[in-house]
């Protein structure tokens, strides 16, 4: 079971209110399991591996992906990339319990007809963080992100359009998918460095999945 809380609860100090923006609570859990097992058939495939920044930092979050295309970062920039560059291959296909999973998570969050093409996925261990940034690699920003928050809790900072604005810190655990999109698709967000824990299914690691369309229809 879910919850969906309306983001414009100014009462609820530790949830986002902001136009565009939704946390759909425990949303993936009744299908932890066949998520987890198709995880793993990925990651067998496309294992996770710390990419470098155009700057030449190493990321603290270990990434890997599913589905079209890729997101991918190296000394020549960020981008989507249709072949896992460690092994020349496509990225494994997006199982099914993913897509459907996204698509009905945007559509609870008033994003109907959402069609992810890739599947960028995080693997957090304890002190692992990710600084605020904006999802801005993609070619078509009418459609959201959806990211489903699975293993040990985070705290989700959740900004404004600039970097500058207020930033919102919204504690996600297992199951937690939150949407964002319209006036919120380009806003400024991370995850403060994940603390330590057990989590009864994930151990000692926050995974999580963000389904993005990469591309516009015309190019794809
Ligand atoms: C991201 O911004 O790509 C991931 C956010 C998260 O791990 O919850
Ligand atoms: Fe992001």
């Amino acid at each position: 079971m879910y919850s969906q809380l309306s983001l414009f609860e100014p009462d609820r100090a530790d949830e986002l209110c902001v136009a565009g923006a939704v946390v759909l609570r425990g949303l993936a859990r009744s299908n932890e399991f066949a998520i987890l097992s198709a995880l793993q058939s990925i990651t067998q495939a496309a294992p996770f591996r710390h990419m470098v920044t155009p700057g030449g930092y190493r990321m603290s979050v270990a990434m890997t992906n599913c589905g079209s295309f890729g997101w991918v970062t190296d000394h020549k920039g960020y981008r989507y990339d249709a072949k896992d560059p460690d092994s020349g291959q496509p990225w494994p296909p997006m199982p099914k319990i993913f897509s459907s999973l996204a698509t009905a998570a945007a559509d609870k969050a008033g994003f109907p007809g959402f069609k992810p093409d890739t599947c960028l996925i995080n693997l957090y261990k304890p002190g692992a963080k990710l600084s605020l940034h904006q999802d801005k690699d993609e070619l078509d920003f009418s459609a959201p992100i959806v990211s489903v928050s699975l293993g040990l809790q985070a705290t989700f900072l959740f900004g404004g359009l600039r970097r500058s604005d207020f930033v919102h810190k919204v504690l996600l655990t297992h199951g937690d998918i939150v949407v964002w999109g319209g006036p919120a698709r380009l806003a400024y967000h991370g995850i403060m460095p994940v603390k330590n824990g057990e989590h009864p299914l994930l151990g000692a690691t926050r995974i999580n999945l963000t389904f993005r369309k990469a591309k516009g229809e015309t190019i794809v």
